[in-house]
């Protein structure tokens, strides 16, 4: 690390010079296809000369970089994009008075944002300030993992009545990938929000359930968790590689109780069960992750917004002829754009009558709700959006 004195007032710590070589070839290879928290993870595992306290500053270097990005001038180098980026990064830490809701407006997310959701001044604010890091304990191993690892808060701390759900925030400074909890999988790394998700699902031992986008397993494992290992899930998902991580981390966290299969998202589907509850955490524009990986605010268009709510119909709708008479459907999405949220709901409420809006806990605030969207600052994860139906009972 150097010290740079960048103006009178203010001592910036800049990231050695190796650093921000590396942070820039990140960036540089990064792209519409090729995002950059996948190609800084790549990018990292393939350089062993790479400290992880180096790699932990090459990681602040690039999201700093698309935090600050409509700051910068963009004919300009890559490196010096960063340096500026990093000063940006630490007078908004330092003064965030000094930067105004107008000129927040303006550089924080592109312009068309604005016409596809409520963009608030506090919600902007949050996007430029770093992420928190959530955990999930198994069942009954909080207070184990909390003692284990120190500098925890537990979820009650923050939003008072969420006692036991088993949501952890982590302040430290360790490497959790390295502990030995986290190696005998005792708890995963999952945002607050997606861990909502799971207990909106609240699947009960011995349940069927199917998790229609299953990706990497994060809410599956949830789920298996909720179940206390007894009963079974369906994990689908159309790539394979990502059902691959998940059987890695299902060993991990010794869950047995689920079974993987492909799914495209077409008519055709994995298997004829018919299921308790069936999840569709579908495939979205990601806006409620821009906090947490700010070069997906360069990267989304308004087509592309389009094209994932159709998608998230189609896959709906095609999983919803999993439901059990009298079973649940919950639809979730890490967005908050009106065409993927309420716009999915209305549609699938019009086309689907056999399937009412069903309530669940707005956790966290009083009463009971049928759609929900978990808006940062407010809640504090990522932004999500979940809708619950449940299918008509058999008639008799
Ligand atoms: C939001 S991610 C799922 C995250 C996962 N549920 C978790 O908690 O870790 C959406 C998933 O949908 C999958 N997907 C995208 N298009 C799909 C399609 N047409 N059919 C099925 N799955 C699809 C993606 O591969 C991705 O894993």
């Amino acid at each position: 690390m150097i010290i740079a004195r960048t103006s009178s007032k203010m001592i910036l710590r800049l990231p050695h010079s190796r650093v921000l070589e590396a942070a820039a070839r990140v960036i540089e290879a990064s792209g519409k296809e090729r995002p950059a928290d996948s190609v800084l993870r790549s990018f990292l595992k393939a350089a062993p000369g790479v400290s992880r306290p180096e790699g932990r500053e090459v990681a602040r270097a690039v999201f700093a970089y698309f935090r600050w990005y409509g700051w910068l001038d963009k004919g300009g180098a890559v490196l010096a994009g960063l340096k500026r980026a990093l000063e940006l990064d630490q007078a908004f830490c330092e003064r965030p008075g000094a930067f105004s809701d107008d000129q927040l407006a303006e550089c924080c997310v592109p312009a068309w944002v604005a016409s596809h959701m409520p963009v608030t001044a506090a919600w902007l604010r949050w996007l430029q300030t770093p992420p928190s890091l959530w955990l999930r304990a198994q069942s009954g191993r909080t207070d184990e993992i909390m003692d284990h690892l120190g500098n925890c808060q537990p979820l009650a701390d923050l939003i008072p009545g969420l006692e036991n759900t088993g949501a952890i925030r982590y302040v430290g400074p360790a490497d959790l990938f390295q502990t030995e909890a986290f190696q005998n999988g005792l708890f995963e790394l999952q945002d607050l929000s997606s861990q909502v998700v799971g207990w909106v699902c609240d699947p009960k031992p011995g349940q069927t359930w199917w998790d229609a986008c299953a990706g990497e397993g994060g809410k599956t494992l949830q789920l298996s968790d909720l179940m206390g290992n007894k009963g079974l899930i369906w994990a689908s998902d159309r790539a394979a590689w990502r059902l691959a991580i998940l059987k890695r981390r299902a060993a991990r966290a010794r869950s047995f109780n689920y079974r993987s299969a492909l799914w495209q998202g077409g008519e055709s589907l994995p298997t004829k069960t018919k299921f308790d509850g069936v999840l569709v955490d579908a495939p979205c524009s990601g806006v409620g992750t821009w906090q947490r990986n700010p070069h997906g605010r360069w990267t989304v268009s308004p087509e592309d917004v389009r094209e994932l709510a159709a998608l998230q119909h189609r896959l709906l709708s095609h999983a919803s002829q999993s439901v059990k008479p009298g079973g649940r459907l919950i639809y979730s999405v890490c967005t908050l754009t009106t065409a993927e949220c309420d716009g999915i709901c209305n549609a699938f409420t019009a086309a689907h009558p056999m399937f009412e809006p069903a309530v669940f806990p707005a956790y966290g605030s009083t009463g009971q709700v049928a759609r929900w969207s978990l808006k940062p600052p407010a809640f504090p994860g990522n932004g999500m959006f979940i809708a619950c139906w449940r299918r008509e009972p058999a008639r008799v």
